[in-house]
């Protein structure tokens, strides 16, 4: 039987946002942004398991007891690398085989609506190239010249990427096996360099990534409507 395993890279510093400590451990509408996250996927009835990626000098995380709660103490320099270690020691550890579905999903991204993630699993969970959420494009495109518009480019056919990001771990394991992560923007794209072409699901606009400081406004307002 095929396991949905969420994988939460959870490891970063945050200077974007610039709370003075990292943006995952910000308290908003009564839990701090991480456990808002952990809690989508904790409380979803087909997800198996779900592993937090932390740094390895994390000394904020407090574990609550939950039978599918997993901390994996092997953040890197990049968000790539925090993936690719915490996969890593998922299959080493025997938590993960290379069959399961590994569903990627950033720890700022604390507003995913549950019918989002179950569309995820049932459209892309059954598909060998796996798949991500992500919404089409509404605003229109301009390409800079200068400080000026250079051109305005179709918007039709261009998504948005999100997370969560679903595949094989078998897959993932061996597209993120390159040598320079650096080119390697989403996990998707590391799969695509595999010439594997992941389906495109709908996300949600509200699944929001907590980047800047301006961006709390709204994820409070939806973790207030959640409750
Ligand atoms: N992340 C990670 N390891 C890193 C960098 C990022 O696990 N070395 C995680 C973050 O904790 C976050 C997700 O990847 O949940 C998305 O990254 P981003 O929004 O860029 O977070 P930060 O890197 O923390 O923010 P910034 O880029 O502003 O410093
Ligand atoms: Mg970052």
């Amino acid at each position: 039987m095929r396991r949905n395993i969420a994988l939460i890279p959870a490891a970063g510093v945050g200077e974007r946002f610039g709370a003075g400590k990292p943006k995952q451990y910000v308290e908003i509408a009564g839990k701090t942004v991480l456990q808002h996250t952990l809690a989508i996927f904790l409380n979803c009835a087909v997800i198996d398991k779900v592993a937090v990626v932390l740094s390895p000098d994390d000394a904020v995380f407090q574990t609550g007891m939950h039978d599918k709660l997993h901390v994996l103490k092997v953040g890197g320099q990049t968000r790539a690398e925090s993936v690719r270690n915490g996969l890593a020691a998922l299959l080493q550890a025997g938590l993960a085989a290379e069959t399961d579905n590994i569903l990627v999903h950033d720890a700022a991204r604390c507003c995913l609506p549950q019918e989002a993630l179950m569309r995820l699993i049932e459209t892309a969970g059954g598909c060998e190239a796996g798949g991500i959420l992500a919404v089409p494009v509404a605003d229109t495109l301009k390409r800079a010249e200068g400080k000026a518009i250079g051109a305005t480019v179709p918007r039709s056919g261009l998504w948005q990427a999100q997370t969560p990001q679903l595949f094989r771990a078998g897959l993932l394991y061996k597209a993120l096996a390159v040598p320079d992560l650096g080119a390697v923007t989403d996990e998707a794209s590391a799969v695509e360099m595999l010439g594997v072409h992941p389906l495109l699901v709908l996300g949600d606009t509200r699944n929001l990534k907590l980047t800047l400081p301006q961006d709390e406004y709204i994820v409070r307002l939806l973790l207030q409507q959640a409750d």
